[in-house]
């Protein structure tokens, strides 16, 4: 099926992006002597995951079922990270996963028996406390007061008040950065070298997160593979990535069609999507969505704001206008669709869930799956 023949509401993945995109990471892993981690949080359709399995070393999850289903569906190396775990769950998790990275050190002591007993590398994430990110507090791990990792102060009282602290964790791990480039890594990796230095001499492995936007056109990849290289070769540590968005950004659309025009004062396109149901971090984080087609709100004659059919007064994806006027009935194509879209849709108002297609690298569209009544009411009681 042609990308024009696809109903609306649906997302799209593009194979032929997301293997540019990996690729990049391939370059990545070879060239620095690392490994890369799919974070499943940013982008979970396993459809993909035999083909993103074959460049990447695995998956890391944040919690129960994302492990299960990087093991189902990927089977390769399978980390996990949570602020804390259920002792349920943790039951579940060290057969699930090779690597689980503890939050605190009180989480760490609570569960380390048990990963050693089942064979399982422990990791610990630390709190470098080094903001580089300026404009998206909810997504900075090292704000003021942040719960995310260990800081040197905690960690430094924790072995003081006892010095066995330490003993079986393998691997530290910090998540700093969102959609940032390597300067900022660099930034980091100075603090972290200054304050975690000297415990990373006694482990096997450090994981640097996520946020590192290595697939983007800008991304400095060269200066990536240096700082790898150099902790590599400080520490004799393996290291990881495990970025989310870079595995699939710019590698996903969705296709919309707009059911009416408000006119009041300005022109509103109601259309079959939703920045709330289907696109979330629009209003969340918040960002005005690429459109295919369109420009900048003053730049071409034809005007409009982009909303949805929910109730929401807000549910607004952003001000755009075009070389044309748009109709009733015209479709139009958000994109970089694919991460963190699927993985956090809902279905408030009852409005359904779109469908799923791959675009494949001739440009056929093969639906993958498709949602109906059942879905919002199964959610429900
Ligand atoms: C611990 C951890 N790892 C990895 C990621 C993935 O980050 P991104 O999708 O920005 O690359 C996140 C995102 O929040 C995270 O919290």
């Amino acid at each position: 099926m042609l990308l024009s023949q696809v109903e609306t509401p649906s997302y799209i993945i593009d194979e032929g992006k997301l293997i540019k995109n990996l690729k990049v990471l391939e370059r990545v892993q070879q060239e620095a002597g690392c490994k890369i981690l799919l974070a499943q949080k940013a982008f979970s359709n396993f459809c993909v995951y035999p083909l993103i399995g074959q460049y990447l070393a695995g998956t890391t999850a944040s919690g129960l079922y994302e492990a299960r289903l990087g093991k189902e569906e990927m089977g390769k190396e399978n980390h996990v990270f949570a602020p804390a775990y259920k002792e349920a769950d943790m039951d579940e998790l060290v057969k699930l996963c090779d690597h689980i990275i503890f939050n605190s050190v009180a989480q760490l002591m609570k569960y380390k028996d048990k990963c050693l007993k089942a064979g399982v590398s422990i990791g610990l994430r630390v709190n470098p406390e080094c903001s580089t990110q300026g404009d998206h507090a909810i997504y900075d791990p090292c704000s003021k007061g942040s719960r995310l990792g260990v800081t040197l102060s905690n960690l430094q009282q924790a072995i003081e008040n006892n010095p066995d602290v330490l003993k079986g964790v393998d691997g530290l791990h910090f998540h700093t950065l969102c959609e940032q480039n390597s300067d900022d890594l660099e930034t980091t990796i100075e603090v972290v070298k200054e304050k975690f230095g000297q415990y990373l001499n006694k482990m096997s492995w450090i994981n640097m997160g996520g946020g590192h936007h290595i697939s983007r056109e800008d991304y400095d990849v060269n200066r990536l593979i240096r700082i790898i290289k150099d902790v590599k070769e400080t520490y004799d540590v393996d290291v990881y990535l495990e970025p989310g968005e870079a595995i699939a950004l710019n590698a996903g659309y969705l296709m919309t069609e707009v059911l009416d025009i408000v006119d009041n004062e300005i022109k509103t396109l109601i259309l079959d999507t939703s920045a709330a149901c289907h696109m979330p971090d629009v209003l969340e984080m918040p960002y005005r969505p690429p459109l295919m087609n369109s420009y900048e709100w003053d730049k071409k004659p034809y005007k409009y704001r982009l909303s949805s059919y929910t109730c929401l007064a807000g549910d607004i994806i952003g001000d755009y206008s075009f070389n044309r006027e748009i109709k009733v009935g015209d479709r139009l194509v958000f994109e970089d669709m694919a991460i963190y879209s699927m993985v956090k849709n809902n279905t408030f108002n009852g409005i359904p869930l779109p469908s799923i297609y791959l675009q494949k690298q001739d440009g056929d569209c093969q639906l993958i799956k498709k949602f109906g009544y059942e879905d919002f009411k199964n959610r429900l009681s």
